[in-house]
């Protein structure tokens, strides 16, 4: 079993410090960078500060049941690892070691299809887990059916469609190191041709891979005709408004992730979590709602549960404790894991049915 050597970090915020001290300049600006003034990704944060709990008192919470079911598979807790790119920058093992460290604590993982690693190699490293593809679309349609193929064939179990990126938003610090894979690493799910990741020495070369190979022209329509093409569930991420959320899911989308792609791609865009709640109402029920953005303590997986959604998905926190391989990823989802357990005790709560939306305040409605 993988171990932490040294003192552990207490709390995501330490993991975080001490990662971006070890990561090289690259690694740590593309992990760490959003759009622009990055405004969004400090709102993703502020957001959370802003709402505050309600704890129920005498409650009997001595035995405390943290699962939820999505799409007819028990979560042990409302936790999914969220897409991320190319995790070998942060450690040798990359996906493969955020895939066994998932598996070990009965944690879905969303592979990312500008993955480090490929889909397969992801489904070796931890047989049997349970995981999801994040899609991209190409302007090749064939190729992009192709990784859905893939993905169906090695196992996993839904389609998690990227919705707000039709170009790369600009990350000011990756334009500035023209970011591009290092010698030895490749987006490893894409043929050679497109899988050399280069900058011409001009901007990031991530950013120009999107301009030249993600269609821009995908649309609603587009999207029916992906949910009905594949027999695995397709949830839709990048919603940010209650009619957007009413599109996908007329369109057979399975599920919504509301998210602004952890503030990287329209700055000033809305802090996922205070787009939550109006998506909520628009779906009603018909399909799971998850969110992704600022999620760095147990009260902020609490309250967004107290808003209506099923699961949080986790992206940074997990990229800083690969830092540390395996270890530093199960170090993350268990430090995570503890500090929710506490909230749900402390606010009254022994099942994910009492988090109710009474359980707090939202500041804008
Ligand atoms: C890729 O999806 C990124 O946000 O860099």
């Amino acid at each position: 079993m993988a171990v932490l050597e040294g003192d552990p970090a207490i709390n995501l915020a330490e993991v975080e410090a001490r990662a971006l001290g070890r990561l090289t300049p690259l690694a740590r600006d593309y992990y760490a960078s959003g759009a622009t003034d990055e405004i969004t990704l400090r709102w993703n944060r502020e957001a959370y500060a802003r709402i505050a709990v309600r704890p129920r008192a005498l409650v009997d919470v001595s035995a405390r049941d943290l699962s939820t079911t999505i799409l007819g598979r028990r979560h042990p807790w409302s936790v999914i690892v969220a897409p991320t790119a190319f995790q070998r920058l942060a450690h040798p093992d990359g996906e493969a070691a955020v895939a066994r460290a998932a598996a070990a604590a009965g944690v879905t993982m969303t592979l990312s299809t500008l993955a480090s690693t490929s889909i397969e190699d992801v489904a070796a490293a931890a047989p049997g887990a349970p995981r999801w593809f994040q899609l991209y679309v190409f302007r090749d349609r064939a190729l992009t059916a192709a990784l859905v193929a893939r993905a169906e064939a090695a196992g996993y179990e839904a389609i998690v469609l990227t919705v707000d990126a039709p170009l790369l938003g600009r990350r000011e610090r990756d334009a500035r190191n023209r970011f591009a894979l290092p010698e030895g690493m490749t987006a490893a799910n894409l043929a050679d041709a497109l899988a050399r990741v280069s900058s011409d020495g001009r901007d990031s070369g991530l950013f120009q891979f999107f301009a030249s190979q993600i269609d821009p022209g995908f649309t609603w329509a587009d999207l029916a005709t992906l949910c009905s093409s594949t027999r695995l569930p397709v949830l839709v991420k990048g919603v940010l408004r209650a009619d957007d959320a009413t599109r996908a899911i007329e369109a057979g989308a399975r599920g919504v992730i509301v998210s602004n792609h952890g503030g990287r791609q329209l700055d000033t865009a809305i802090a996922s979590i205070d787009a939550l709640p109006e998506v909520v109402e628009a779906v009603a029920g018909r399909a799971p709602v998850l969110v992704d953005g600022g999620i760095r303590r147990g009260t902020d997986i609490l309250k967004a549960l107290a808003l209506g959604a099923d699961a949080v998905l986790l992206g940074r926190p997990i990229l800083w404790g690969l830092v540390d391989g395996e270890a530093g990823v199960r170090h993350v989802l268990q430090l995570l894991h503890a500090e929710f357990d506490l909230a749900m005790a402390l606010a009254g709560c022994a099942s994910r049915a009492a988090v109710t939306r009474d359980l707090v305040v939202w500041p804008r409605g």
